[in-house]
This record gives structure tokens, sequence and C-alpha cells, in this order.
């Protein structure tokens, strides 16, 4: 048996839930035309969509609330976050925004207005592809290829291909705008980079003059890893490794709504000043005065705390919740249902290329998957596969590298009881799941198709 380690806090507020009738659910799925975003969140009892400003704030948080400073311009809450965050990555321009991809808008706005081009990634997570797509760039996307190998135990299967990137900087280089390395990889199954990978590439970034920045929305789960499994790394403080990413890139951007144990936030930080002050004009139009960012004096507060108590050793916080996940990833892999190997950070991700091959993948299995995990269980997950990823290229369909369900476990929220119901859920599907039907597309927008797009069940 998985085993289940002791959460490092107790609970003292609670947000009553309820489990929908089945007759609900039929209802509520086609109402939503087979699209998990499109669920109303009172026809959910749990809710795995997203670790997205999804979690519990501490108490330390919420009392951070209460001292936020709410002036407009250089307030003594944009002055502490704007510390921590030097403290924590050891960059020392910040720029606050209000999530990431309006972090993402302002450094891909600028940096591909100057010059468009390819941004050579791990793999880009969706909002950066958006961000790419409408500034006319191209997504280029080198993870190794154990980092798509559900089964493969490597240990750093978000690292880039090394060799794939050497060769496009020697063959096209003019063509290369930004790279970039995404901490965790959150498209490939939640796998962490190394920090020699890190290294690796800011040095070919340096050798080629290219702008390399991290996207460091799950820095810290990433921190862990290295601690935990790179050899050197064992007795360095998850701050000491955090802060040694701050070394080997120009800069970082932060989707806060993940690792900083907030609902709401976001930044980037960098080295250069002359590019921040570029960057500040930018963000001045899309998201308010450079102090704040689009969020209030509060927000910035409890993203503070919570990045401190992230990064803290005596708290225990990411430790416990990557373990969390562990249990999960466990517990259903013992159960014979196909799951990413080994257990990443964020999310539980089923292989449903293997658990559905019935369903070819211009039907969509893991959005399949996904809507009988809700009708079943009133569980929502989310597709990370080819709805998110697939395209048509000369009208010939091209599916994403794996298609994968993701069962996101929101930060300090639900308990050993609740993934014990999911994994009980999972396993009786199992028992039917020949039944399944795959899904087509009945109405798509043109830029990132799986947040609006409606589907309907193949007959
Ligand atoms: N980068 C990564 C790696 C992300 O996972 C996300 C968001 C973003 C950037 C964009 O940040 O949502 O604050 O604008 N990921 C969420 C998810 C939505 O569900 O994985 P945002």
């Amino acid at each position: 048996m998985a085993n289940y380690n002791p959460p490092p806090y107790r609970i003292k507020m609670v947000e009553p839930i309820k489990m929908p009738s089945k007759e609900r659910r039929e209802v509520a799925i086609k109402e939503a035309n087979y699209n998990l975003f499109n669920l109303r969140a009172r026809d959910i009892y749990m809710d795995l969509l997203t670790d997205s400003g999804t979690g519990a704030m501490s108490q330390g948080q919420w009392a951070s609330v209460f001292l936020g400073d709410e002036s407009y311009a250089n307030a003594k809450s944009f002055e502490r976050l704007q510390q921590v965050v030097e403290d924590i990555t050891g960059l020392p321009e910040f720029l606050p925004a209000h999530q990431g991809r309006a972090a993402e808008n302002v450094l891909v706005g600028h940096l591909l207005g100057i010059k468009p081009g390819k941004v050579v990634s791990n793999q880009n997570f969706d909002t950066t592809v958006g961000h790419i797509l409408f500034n006319k760039g191209e997504p280029v996307d080198i993870v190794i290829d154990e980092g798509t190998d559900a089964k493969n135990l490597y240990p750093f299967k978000g690292n880039m291909d090394i060799n794939k990137l050497n060769k496009i900087l020697e063959n096209e280089a003019e063509k290369v705008a930004l790279i970039t390395l995404v901490l965790t990889n959150n498209a490939g199954g939640g796998q962490p980079v190394s920090m020699a990978n890190v290294k690796q590439v800011f040095e070919i970034a340096r050798k080629y003059n290219k702008p390399f920045f991290l996207d460091i929305a799950r820095f810290i789960e990433n921190a862990y890893f290295i601690q935990q499994r790179e050899e050197g790394y064992e007795d360095k403080s998850l701050q000491e490794i955090t802060r040694e990413f701050g070394e080997y890139c120009d800069g970082m951007w932060m989707s806060a709504k993940k690792d900083a144990y907030v609902n709401i936030g976001g930044f980037i930080a960098l080295k250069d000043k002359t590019l921040a002050d570029r960057l500040r004009e930018r963000l001045i139009m899309f998201e308010g005065f450079p102090t704040y960012g689009g969020l209030a004096g509060r927000d910035l507060e409890a993203m503070a705390t919570g990045l401190q108590e992230a990064v803290s050793a005596d708290l225990g916080v990411v430790a416990h919740r990557i373990n969390q996940i562990k249990y999960l990833v466990d517990t259903l892999h013992e159960k014979g249902i196909p799951v990413v190997l080994p257990a990443g950070g964020h999310a539980c991700f089923i292989d449903v290329a293997e658990f559905l091959p019935h369903i070819p993948k211009e039907q969509f299995p893991a959005q399949a998957l996904g809507i009988e995990l809700y009708l079943r269980g009133g569980i929502r997950s989310v597709e990370i596969g080819s709805l998110m990823f697939g395209k048509h290229v000369d009208g010939v369909f091209v599916p994403a590298k794996m298609e994968l369900l993701r069962l996101t476990i929101p930060r300090r929220t639900y308990e050993k009881a609740h993934f014990d119901y999911l994994i009980d859920i999972l396993v009786s599907i199992k028992d039917n799941k020949e039944a399944i039907k795959g899904l087509k597309i009945t109405e798509e927008p043109e830029l990132l198709r799986h947040f609006t797009c409606k589907l309907a069940p193949v007959e």
C-alpha cells in the first residue's frame, strides 16, 4: 500500500460541498456541451480542474491581508513583496502582474514585438502558446524523449533536449526570439527539470546571445524534486535552490496562483534594468502602475507571505503536497490504472492513450474519460491532450504528444478520504471502460479552443 503522510496543518475553516444527483450530472454535462470548463462549480463535488488559485491560504497569509497598503504608487506592500522575491530568486528587478498570462503578455509581447520568431521551450504551456501565436511567433517544444514516455522513470523528465537546442541554434539562430524552461513541466505531467539542465540551457543561450527566461509557476515544487533527486543538492535549502535558478537565467515570470499559495497574482523578475524599464511601459498599459500591476495591496501581502512559507524548511508545505500527490499516483498505479510515472508535482496524470485504446485520438479519449469521471463521481478534471494541443495541418490531424487527463490537486484543500473516493470511482470506471465513447468538436474558436469549444459524443 502507498504511504500517506500526515498533513503539517489542521483545519479551522471549511467550505460545504455537495454531490449533485445522477440526473443533475447528466443534464449539467449536456448544458456544458461536454466541455468541463463550462460546468458550473455548483454542479461539482470535487474540483480537480486546476491547482491555480484554488488552494487554501494559511492563517499567516490571511493575517497579512489586513496589512495591505492600498496606496496607488510605491506602497509598503510592494516594497515587502519585491524584497521577498529578491530573497527567493536573487533577481533585483521586479514587476507585479495580476496573473501568469498577464506577465506573458508583457514579456512575450515585448520580446516578440522587437523580433518575431521562435520561442524554444521544454514545453510551452497553453497560455504561453496563445501569446506566442498572438504575437506572430512560433512555439517550439523540445522536451527530452523520456518526457513523453509515461512509464519511463527518469527523475527529470521535464528537461530540455540539449542536442535539439544546439541544432536549432546552429542552423537558424536568427529565427529564435526567446528560450524558456517551464519548472515543473506542466503539460508534460508536472515533471521536474534538473539544475544541470537549467545551467546547460543558460550557457547555450549565453553563447548565442538569446534571452532565457524561466516560467516559475511551480518552481518551489521543482526545487523540492532537485533537493530529493539531484546529486549535490540534498543538503541545500529550497531557497538556496530557487536562488540558484536565478543565477542561470535572464529572468523569470510567475503565475503566483500556484507555488505562492494565493488565489490571484503573478510577477516578472529579472536582472537587466533597461529591459525591466521597457517592460514597465507595457505593464502600465495592460496591468497598472508598476508597483501594483493589477493587484490590490492585500494581494501583494498574501503573495509575499505565501512565498516565504512555501520555501520554509520548518513548515514542510511543499514536501507534504508532493507526497500527497505521490500517494494518489502510486495507489492508482497499484490498482492498474495507467498514470504518468514517477509522480511529479501538482497533479496525477492518467495516460488515457493506454487506458482507452479503443477511442481514436481524433475523438479526444482524455476528454471522454473526464466526462465519465464527472458523470460517475461529480469530479471535474482537465484534458491535456489533443483537445488542448492537437491541430490540423493541411487538413491532416496531428495529435498531441500524449493523451493525458490531469487530476490537479488544489493546495491544502482535499484530504485522504477525498482521494480514496476518487480512486474508488476510477477503479469502477476501469471495470467498464469499453463502453466509453469518443467526442467530436461542434464549435471552436481560433485560439485556445479547449477553454470554450463545444463538443458532442460520437455515436
Ligand atoms: N505557466 C504555467 C506553467 C502554468 O501552469 C500557467 C497556468 C500559466 C503559465 C499561466 O498562469 O493562469 O496565472 O495566467 N496554469 C493553470 C493550470 C491555468 O491549470 O495549469 P495564469
